[in-house]
């Protein structure tokens, strides 16, 4: 059978037949028939509005690449860094590669003193990390002239280290503004996860980073690298379009990902299960959310139709961790909400399973982490992903500024009337 569609107009009879590839027709076919012919798709359900190498997912077999690689053989045995190199660059780093990519990333981690003393210092003390940290990215971008360069492959390499260097010093100055406490400066001597956490916690000369703890946080960097086209992503590459900055488009992207139904559900998911309580308000709590009041957070995903594999990965983990720091109590409910939901025919028709947001704020809780920062621990790594996009939409020659059409359904036209016979 051809790998074609024939779309008819019935209106007027006409007809267009298109090649279908990898799953996906032109839709620039409609405009054969009829030049002012839209497709209705709120919310981008049924379009594909770019082609990309870089990330590929199967939401019903619940499958995850970078670049080709399983997830799962990327979260055991690589690397934040070397995963980060991959994304960027296609292709695993050789051992020499790694080491100048990794020297390069640890030397960039500096921001500059104004980034604290006048900008951070700004902040109302009650300020959210995650509004801090879409600010400061944005801010960050003014202290690089060259940012604007984008079209110099150099200058863009440049802005690229840049802010994955920068990022978890921007996301720890945040946290440290709000609890009150002196900023702890880049360690050059540590790994990118291990010099995170330092930045976060460290407090008096005693503090020594835990190696499990650091290779959990790396995982969870590894976890939340990419996502293909996500509402984030694509917030970033709707920003790139106009040819803006990256540190601009960066912060488009994570101010997309704060809403609590992508980035921030994972604080939602810690305060759904503290407003859960015990194991015995379960039951009720999911026969609540089908009843219609609100949704079970971490639950669900609008590809995934499937357990979503980084939620795999993360529940397992969640057990290494514990045993350095003790079981989070909210595990035993997180257990029997999934156990109870996954067996439940609400969820099962609408296949709705735990997604990476579900097991990840314990981790994160059991870490050290207050659950406001939750969010700007999604988007550390997931500057490494949209800064991957952002280049390969700016080398896509069929990529053009984005800019969708509407259906009208307002007014027809009228005229205007003076205020006093309204
Ligand atoms: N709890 C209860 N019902 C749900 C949930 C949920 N978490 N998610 C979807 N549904 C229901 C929804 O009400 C609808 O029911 P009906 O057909 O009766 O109207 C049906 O399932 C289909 O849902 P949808 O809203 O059409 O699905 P979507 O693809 O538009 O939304 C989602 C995807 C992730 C926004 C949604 O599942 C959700 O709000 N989940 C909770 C928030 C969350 O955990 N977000 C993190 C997503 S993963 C990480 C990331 O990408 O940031």
């Amino acid at each position: 059978m051809a790998d074609t569609i024939t779309l008819i107009d019935d209106r007027t009879g006409k007809t267009v037949t298109v090649a279908i590839n990898d799953g996906v027709f032109n839709s620039s076919a409609l405009r054969e028939l009829d030049p002012d012919l839209r497709m209705y798709d709120p919310a981008f359900l049924s379009t594909a509005a770019c082609s990309s190498s870089i990330t590929y997912l199967d939401g019903e077999a619940g499958i995850l690449r970078y670049r080709g690689y399983p997830i799962e053989q990327l979260a055991e045995k690589s690397t934040f860094l070397e995963v980060a190199y991959l994304l960027l660059n296609g292709e695993l780093p050789t051992a020499d590669e790694l080491d100048e990519w990794a020297f390069d990333v640890t030397h960039h981690t500096f921001i500059h003193e104004n980034m604290r003393k006048r900008f951070v210092d700004g902040f109302h003390y009650d300020a959210h990390p995650m509004g801090m940290f879409v600010s400061s990215v944005a801010a960050l971008g003014t202290f690089y002239p060259d940012a604007k360069d984008i079209f110099n492959k150099q200058s863009l390499d440049r802005q690229t280290l840049r802010l994955i260097a920068k990022v978890p010093t921007l996301a720890a100055m945040a946290y440290r503004f709000s609890m009150g406490l002196p900023f702890v400066y880049p360690d050059n001597s540590l790994s990118y996860s291990e010099n995170f956490l330092n930045m976060m916690f460290k407090v008096g000369d005693d503090y020594k980073v835990d190696p499990v703890l650091a290779r959990a946080m790396d995982l969870l960097f590894i976890l939340h690298a990419d996502h293909e086209q996500n509402c984030g992503t694509t917030a970033m590459r709707v920003v790139a379009s106009s040819q803006s900055d990256p540190y601009s488009a960066a912060a488009g992207a994570a101010s997309a990902l704060y809403g609590p139904l992508h980035g921030g559900a994972n604080e939602a998911v810690l305060h759904m299960l503290r407003e859960i309580g015990t194991l015995e308000n379960v039951p009720a709590f999911v026969q609540s959310v089908k009843d219609g009041n609100g949704k079970l957070m971490g639950f669900g995903h609008r590809v995934y139709k499937n357990y979503d594999p980084r939620a795999t990965i993360i529940k397992k983990a969640a057990y290494e961790v514990f045993e350095v720091t003790g079981k989070n109590p909210l595990l035993d409910i997180a257990l029997k909400l999934e156990q109870t939901a996954v067996e439940d025919e609400y969820f099962i028709s609408r296949k709705l399973y735990p997604n990476v947001d579900f097991y990840s704020g314990l981790i994160y809780e059991a870490l050290g982490f207050p659950a406001e920062m939750f969010t700007v621990l999604f988007a550390i790594p997931r500057t490494v992903g949209w800064l991957t996009h952002y280049a390969e939409l700016l080398s896509d020659k069929e990529q053009k500024i984005s800019r969708p059409r509407q259906r009208y359904t307002g007014a027809s036209e009228r005229n205007y009337t003076k205020i006093e016979a309204r």
